[in-house]
């Protein structure tokens, strides 16, 4: 079995296969293994890169047809919700270090902000993103049972603290599952299961990092995903920064400020769940 995680993480199993069994509940109702995080779906759902884990819907069956049976899986996974980066965490900050300079009235929708504190921290791991890891180790073990019952995972990890971290919390979760798996007597011997982490250094071949990719980082169309998102928020941007300027008087929010008030939504959402 191969398992791999990168600032994205991989997963191989060699064997026989069954049918997936219902799955587990997770931590609340809307928010369980089997799909993943469905609370306001119709909110959380369109945040982007910033969604957490959800499965969707699809009407093509991932059944393994009748005559099929799996012999080897493997997994890319990234790693799971974490606090803003670090230079992001800095202009989400300000901005609200800006708000509460500016703007001595908060009415209406815009109150709570008066007693809002920024509080977020930095790149890590948090402890959502260590209940879906763990979830994901829990599924894929179920998923995979006539494989995994028998095989201990290879995992793979780039080298980034939050990666290995999300490596070892999917460990957590696929361990738990096969202890839970009565079939097989509750025992796992070889957890925990050794990891191996690759650096991110520049030098290393890390096929997990992006990094080695110099036509992707510096090629001719390395520009094509952030110009593309300043054209399209020249375009969405300004009625929303119109309309919280004028619920904010003295904000005078920018474009990019308006994004980073759109983007703490999800960020604040996380780490109650
Ligand atoms: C599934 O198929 C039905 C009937 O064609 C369609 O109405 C529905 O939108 C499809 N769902 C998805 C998720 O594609
Ligand atoms: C705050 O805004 C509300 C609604 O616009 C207004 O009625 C009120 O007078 C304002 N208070 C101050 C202190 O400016
Ligand atoms: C936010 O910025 C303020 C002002 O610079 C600072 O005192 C505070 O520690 C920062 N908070 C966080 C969570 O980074
Ligand atoms: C996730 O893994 C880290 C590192 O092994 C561990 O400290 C943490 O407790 C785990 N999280 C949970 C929710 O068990
Ligand atoms: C990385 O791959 C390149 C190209 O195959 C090779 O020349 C180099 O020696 C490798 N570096 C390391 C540290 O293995
Ligand atoms: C609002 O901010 C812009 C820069 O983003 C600045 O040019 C402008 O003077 C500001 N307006 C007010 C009323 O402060």
């Amino acid at each position: 079995m191969f398992v791999g995680l990168t600032a994205i993480a991989g997963f191989v199993i060699s064997g026989a296969f069954a049918r997936p069994p219902a799955y587990g509940a997770g931590s609340a109702p809307c928010d369980t293994i089997a799909h993943g995080y469905q609370c306001d779906d119709e909110v959380s759902h369109y945040w982007g890169q910033y969604s957490p884990y959800f499965s969707v819907p699809s009407n093509i069956s991932d059944d393994v047809p009748d005559q099929c049976h799996i012999t080897f899986a493997q997994i890319l996974s990234r790693h799971g919700a974490r606090d803003p980066t670090a230079s992001k965490t800095k202009s989400y900050n300000a901005t609200i270090q800006k708000i509460h300079t500016n703007v001595n009235n908060f009415t209406g929708a815009y109150a709570f902000l008066a007693g809002y504190e920024y509080t977020l921290g930095a790149d890590q791991l948090t402890l959502f993103g260590q209940s879906e890891m763990i979830h994901s180790g829990n599924k894929y073990y179920k998923r995979y049972e006539q494989l995994a019952d028998h095989l201990t995972p290879f995992v793979r990890s780039s080298g980034e603290a939050r990666v290995v971290e999300s490596a070892q919390n999917w460990t957590q979760g696929y361990h738990s599952a096969k202890l839970a798996d009565r079939r097989r007597g509750r025992q796992d011997a070889a957890y925990p299961y050794s990891i191996l982490v690759i650096s991110e250094e520049t030098g290393v071949n890390n096929t997990l990092n992006h990094g080695l990719c110099t036509d992707f980082e510096d090629g001719p169309d390395s520009d094509i995903a952030s110009d593309a998102q300043t054209t399209w928020a020249d375009i969405f941007i300004p009625p929303i920064q119109a309309r919280l300027n004028a619920a904010l008087p003295g904000a005078n929010l920018s474009v990019s400020e308006t994004i980073s008030v759109m983007d703490l939504c999800p960020f604040s959402e996380h780490p109650k769940r």
